[in-house]
């Protein structure tokens, strides 16, 4: 991948929002279902709580929610956007939901389509949009991520339930001259050899047609996952992964304002930011309420931040997610949101 050719214009971010399902899930309720502890999750993740989705509520409704947050953040009307990108691995569509969603926010000038990457699904959304940007061809462009791993999950498997939850995060995206440019660099990688660690695969179910034809059922096996080596390969590819963008960027880490990571486990978040010797204190972490949500994760997080003040505009925030495929990328990029927004 030549990540140095000549770039036309830039992007600049200027709206968040998010939105998470009403039920939430203690350590303690779970503890209802499997046999674990409050103490084991919290002690080698740092979950508390997450949130499921329940009747009534859908990955598309929060989805148009989070759209309609940054929308409004960003002060736009939502026949001027261009594209939505919608990442996710659990839409309530399997053929997309992102044309779902422009349909309930009104945005019927923009393309729709969803990205599946999983955990680095809103990462790899992010860059992609930004091309349509910085090569002049759309305006606006809103990137949701967007999951809900409650319903793919094995409720009864203590090693990978206590883990996820679902949540919906959206940012809104504007094209802006090359001098303004919020994107500093990124980089995006993927090593299906190593895919065997985490997948959802399709269940391996073929049904009787007609004389010797089969089909196979659509039918999805619970997430399996080999937990200990994903923990090695996020702690060894995400502080590489973040070394080469700031090399290559010329960025100092101490210019760094905040660590925005995929927030799979506090553990990770503190080994990352010590390989990088980034302080804690610029750590951004809020897994302890909602588990991992996937590609929800990072926007969620951002939003957060930004609505409770944390990140202020002109801020250079590195960012990486990581995850199934497997896959991981990173972004250095500035928050350009309006001056004082705090709601
Ligand atoms: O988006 C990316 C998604 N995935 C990840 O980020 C996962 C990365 N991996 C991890 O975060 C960690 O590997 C886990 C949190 C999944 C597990 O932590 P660990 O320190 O690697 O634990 P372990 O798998 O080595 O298991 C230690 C013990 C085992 O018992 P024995 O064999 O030592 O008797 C497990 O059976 O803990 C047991 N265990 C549990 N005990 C209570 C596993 N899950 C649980 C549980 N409650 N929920």
């Amino acid at each position: 991948m030549d990540v140095n050719q000549p770039i036309l214009g830039g992007i600049a971010l200027r709206g968040s929002g998010s939105a998470i399902p009403s039920q939430q899930l203690t350590n303690g309720q779970l503890g209802l279902r499997v046999d674990t502890s409050d103490e084991w999750i919290r002690s080698r993740t740092g979950i508390a709580s997450r949130r499921v989705l329940g009747p009534g509520e859908t990955l598309t409704s929060l989805s148009k929610n989070a759209c309609s947050r940054a929308l409004e953040m960003a002060d736009w009307d939502p026949e001027s956007i261009d594209l939505i990108l919608m990442a996710t691995s659990t839409p309530d569509d399997l053929f997309g939901s992102a044309p779902k969603v422009q349909s309930l926010i009104g945005a019927k000038n923009a393309v729709a389509f969803d990205l599946t990457a999983a955990c680095s699904g809103f990462i790899f959304s992010l860059v992609t949009a930004s091309q349509f940007l910085r090569n002049g061809s759309m305006k606006r462009a809103l990137v949701i991520g967007a999951d809900q791993l409650s319903s793919w999950v094995d409720w009864d498997d203590r090693r990978t339930c206590v883990l996820f939850g679902d949540g919906a995060g959206a940012i809104a995206l504007e094209k802006t001259s090359k001098n303004e440019d919020g994107l500093i660099g990124f980089q995006l990688k993927s090593d299906g050899t190593r895919g065997d660690y985490l997948n959802l695969n399709q269940a391996n179910n073929y049904i009787p047609l007609v004389t010797d034809n089969s089909y196979q059922e659509g039918r999805f096996s619970p997430i399996q996952m080999n937990g200990q080596e994903v923990y090695k390969f996020a702690v060894r590819e995400v502080p590489g992964i973040l070394q080469q963008l700031l090399r290559e960027t010329s960025t100092d880490s101490d210019n760094i304002d905040w660590l925005l990571l995929h927030q799979a486990n506090q553990r990770i978040l503190d080994a990352v930011a010590d390989r990088l010797k980034i302080p804690h204190s610029k750590v951004l972490s809020n897994l302890e309420n909602y588990g991992n949500t996937s590609a929800a994760t990072i926007p969620l997080m951002l939003d957060e931040a930004v609505r409770n003040g944390q990140i202020k505009s002109g801020n250079l925030i590195a960012s990486s997610g990581f995850g199934a495929g497997l896959s991981w990328g990173a972004v250095l990029i500035k928050w350009q949101g309006p001056l004082g927004f705090n709601k």
